[in-house]
């Protein structure tokens, strides 16, 4: 009878080669015949002295032909004053201001007619209101985002007043707004600058430590917050004596000198104890620089129309 042909499963294991004991072709052997090597060695890894591949060396060729005819169309080498030209006369900076000049000539239409028309009437033009906030909010980007952040929401520590909310220190019709953005506020530059100065209470004696304390928890009454009974009532008559002249009497405010309210939680420097004394003992003084020759009219009209339809216009 015919013997059957073992299949593998019918191997015993130990009759099965194992992978270890196989005969596998060394690879080394053939490649050690045909190529040189370099003669380095390091801890018996041996180089090989192999030919770049054809399409390695024929890409590295085209790159080096690709730079020479770059360099001899576009401005390439850098010398003393500045970069060799390039046949085509190509240059970025005369692409931009190629491209600056045409944003500028298609929108000088737009500024002209916000220049003609009425700052109160600018809303009720949906085109010229949506050119001027676009705009505005570009250069409110540029030069007045650094002061009252990118969102405008201001930064309590450093005085900078949100523009977001409905409280206006100098007034938020957008009349008002344009006047403050063009001259600023408490600056040397322009005569027209809002200007007031609160007194240093303080500092220049004009109240006592104990008074500045007492009319301290008034100002904490008045605004909602915990305070002292005992204190906060003779501070109320300092109040009115030395701070209801530009504060208002119920600390409503006054935009006619620049005072803010102290009766509400909105604050301009901020409203803890420690933020109130020091406005009263030292006062503030916050600058705002004046833009009437840092841009032109009617960019200071659309970014007051910008600032304006931010929130809190009036
Ligand atoms: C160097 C910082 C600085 C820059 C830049 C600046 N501001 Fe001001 N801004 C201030 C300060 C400080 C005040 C508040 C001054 C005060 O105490 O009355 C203010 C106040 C204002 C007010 C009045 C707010 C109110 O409640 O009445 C408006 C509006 C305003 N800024 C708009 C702008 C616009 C628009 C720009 C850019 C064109 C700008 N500011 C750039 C610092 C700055
Ligand atoms: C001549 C007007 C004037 C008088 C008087 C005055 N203030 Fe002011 N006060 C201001 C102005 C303007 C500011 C805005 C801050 C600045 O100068 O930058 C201010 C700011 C403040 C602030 C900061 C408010 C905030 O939102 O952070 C407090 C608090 C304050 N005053 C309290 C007082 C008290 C209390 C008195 C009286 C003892 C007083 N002021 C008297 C004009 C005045």
């Amino acid at each position: 009878m015919e013997e059957k042909p073992t299949t593998v499963s019918e191997k015993t294991p130990e009759t099965r080669v194992q992978p270890r004991d196989r005969q596998y072709p060394d690879p080394k052997a053939k490649l050690q015949k045909e190529v040189a090597k370099t003669g380095h060695s390091w801890d018996g890894i041996e180089e090989y002295d192999n030919p770049m591949p054809r399409w390695w060396l024929w890409t590295f060729y085209v790159t080096i032909a690709w730079a020479v005819i770059y360099m001899i169309l576009y401005p390439a080498w850098p010398m003393v004053s500045r970069a060799t030209q390039g046949v085509l006369g190509y240059d970025t900076r005369s692409a931009v201001s190629a491209d600056i000049q045409r944003f500028n000539e298609s929108n000088q239409v737009w500024f002209d007619r916000l220049n003609a028309t009425d700052l109160q009437e600018v809303a009720a033009d949906p085109e010229l209101l949506g050119f001027s906030v676009n705009a505005g909010a570009s250069i409110f980007r540029a030069q007045c985002s650094q002061c009252h952040g990118a969102g405008a929401a201001g930064v309590q520590a450093s005085g900078f007043p949100s523009l977001l909310d409905d409280q206006w220190l100098w007034g938020g019709t957008i009349d008002e707004i344009h006047e403050t953005i063009r001259y600023g506020i408490r600056n040397d530059d322009y005569p027209d600058a809002r200007w007031s100065e609160m007194p240093a209470f303080g500092q220049d004696g004009l109240l006592d430590e104990e008074e500045i304390d007492q009319v301290i928890h008034y100002v904490l009454q008045m605004s909602g917050q915990s305070y002292d009974e005992a204190l906060a009532a003779p501070g109320e008559e300092i109040y009115l004596d030395n701070c209801a002249a530009c504060h208002g009497d119920g600390g409503e405010g006054d935009p006619f000198v620049g005072a803010p309210p102290l009766n509400n939680q909105i604050w301009l420097y901020g409203g803890s104890y420690e933020a109130l004394w020091h406005s009263i003992y030292y006062s503030r003084f916050g600058v705002m620089p004046g833009f009437a020759e840092r841009l032109r009219d009617a960019e200071i009209r659309a970014v007051a129309a910008y600032v304006h339809q931010l929130g809190g216009g009036q």
